[in-house]
């Protein structure tokens, strides 16, 4: 199975609607692809990972660097994985920023703390660190 994280730059500010049309496509393509991931958005910024049979996920990755609504879309890491590290979700997701948690660090590290994977939890707690408040 391949596994990619990448952080991403919405163009504009995603509003509640057009993030819950995203995650919508994305678990009904992802479930029929047999892709699992996680979704964090933080302000402009994207952290997501994909996991899941080769060329499905390498298919996805392709038709989300290709989406106009984001850019900078920079992986961050792309590996072979035996086994899934977000297998309970088609796209977990949690949005900091105005609308979100007061406490994006702490959701986000409750969300991934079954992850096996060191790093892959230190990029999300990362990532939640510092794109907690930023619009
Ligand atoms: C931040 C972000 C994350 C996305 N994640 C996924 C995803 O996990 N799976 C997916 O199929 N599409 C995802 N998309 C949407 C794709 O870019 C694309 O619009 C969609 O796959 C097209 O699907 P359709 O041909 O069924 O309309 C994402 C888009 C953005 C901006």
């Amino acid at each position: 199975m391949l596994q990619i994280v990448y952080i991403s730059t919405a163009r504009k500010p995603f509003s509640e609607a057009e993030l819950r049309s995203v995650l919508a496509v994305s678990r009904r393509n992802n479930e029929a692809a047999g892709i699992t991931g996680l979704l964090i958005s933080g302000g402009r910024r994207f952290l997501q990972a994909l996991e899941g049979p080769d060329e499905a996920v390498a298919a996805a990755f392709d038709r989300i660097k290709a989406d106009a609504r984001h850019f900078a879309v920079v992986a961050l890491s792309m590996k072979h994985v035996e086994t899934r590290e977000f297998g309970n979700w088609a796209m977990g997701f949690e949005a900091g920023g105005a609308d979100g948690p007061d406490d994006l660090r702490g959701v986000v590290e409750a969300l991934i703390a079954p992850l096996q994977d060191k790093s892959l939890r230190a990029q999300f707690i990362g990532f939640a660190e510092i794109n907690a408040r930023a619009a």
